[in-house]
């Protein structure tokens, strides 16, 4: 094996394992970084469904409470604010979703379905949990979902939500007395589901290692090919050069001209010391002959 082989081999055995390892540990940090940029995206989604709540009960609910009388108007319920607020964003931006899906809703369109009911489930049987963020296929690609529990905690809930003979008449006539109602004080009826897409960020993470791997892959080979160039202009070529002199020298031929190197590196004071040896050998052979 040559000396450039083995010094190539032992560089590219060096890049390799440093690649991989500086790869694993910065595709771990960028999506790592991409599912947090997600997260928190969904978290104000979620602030903004609760702003949209908030405004409507605080805001609207006030000025039409007079009209409920004549006309329900699903305007003045928060939920249907929230969802009314997301079902316009989703004009433009399809795989954003938020849903307050329901066990047991007024509107047939909160009901959960299969996987949002498991999610329904798990914060029924743990009072505790407050939130649940998992990832799911859906048919825009990834997505990240944002969980939270809709606990009833106002009494005032239970009249249009607990017994059918409290809720308004106007509501009744619009939304029927056979869904969304029975529920209880206290309980977990539905959860509020926040839902945003992971393509994109994943993809921007993804652009980001490639742009890094290449990155690498260019310095390693801009060092591989400088290495080499001067491997073989400093030690290769004066080290050949030398071994052909001595190989004539010992085969009798004095006639081959000195070594030359007018550097002050170690392969220069190889030549100056090879250079005089030979001087050395010449003379001892001169003398032989006499
Ligand atoms: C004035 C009657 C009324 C009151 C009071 C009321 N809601 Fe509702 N609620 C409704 C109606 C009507 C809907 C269906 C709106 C729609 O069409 O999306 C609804 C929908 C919901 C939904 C979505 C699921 C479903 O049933 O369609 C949730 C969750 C909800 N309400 C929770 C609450 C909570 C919590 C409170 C108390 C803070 C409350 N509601 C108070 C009338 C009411």
């Amino acid at each position: 094996m040559t000396l450039t082989t083995k010094i190539n081999l032992a560089l590219a055995v060096v890049f390799l394992a440093g690649l991989a390892i500086t790869g694993y540990i910065s595709h771990a940090i960028l999506q790592d970084n991409a599912k947090r940029e997600v997260i928190t995206h969904a978290g104000m989604m979620m602030e903004s469904a609760l702003a949209a709540r908030a405004y409507t009960i605080n805001e609207i609910k006030p000025l039409l409470v007079d009209k409920l009388s004549e006309k329900f108007l699903p305007q003045t319920v928060p939920s249907y604010a929230a969802t009314q607020e997301f079902n316009r964003l989703r004009q433009t931006r399809p795989e954003y979703w938020y849903k307050e899906a329901t066990l047991n809703p007024t509107n047939p369109s909160d009901r959960s379905t299969e996987w949002e009911t498991d999610i329904i489930q798990q914060f029924r049987k743990n009072g505790e949990l407050t939130e649940i963020i998992g990832e799911r296929e859906t048919p825009t690609g990834p997505s990240l979902y944002l969980a939270r529990p809709i606990r009833i905690k106002n009494p005032e809930c239970l009249v249009c939500h607990g017994v059918p003979g409290d809720a308004p008449e106007t509501m009744k006539v619009l939304y029927g007395t056979a869904n969304g109602f029975g529920w209880q004080q206290n309980e977990i009826v539905g959860s509020q589901i926040v839902s945003v897409p992971l393509s994109v960020p994943f993809e921007k993470a993804n652009y980001a290692f490639r742009a890094f791997i290449i990155s690498q892959v260019a310095t390693f080979a801009i060092i591989f090919i400088v290495l080499n160039i001067a491997l073989r202009f400093i030690i290769i070529r004066p080290v050949r050069k030398m071994a052909l002199i001595a190989d004539q020298v010992s085969n009798g031929d004095l006639a081959v001209p000195e070594f030359r190197s007018d550097g002050k590196d170690e392969i220069s004071q190889l030549g100056h010391s090879f250079n005089r040896m030979r001087r050395s050998v010449e003379k001892a052979m001169e003398m032989m002959k006499q």
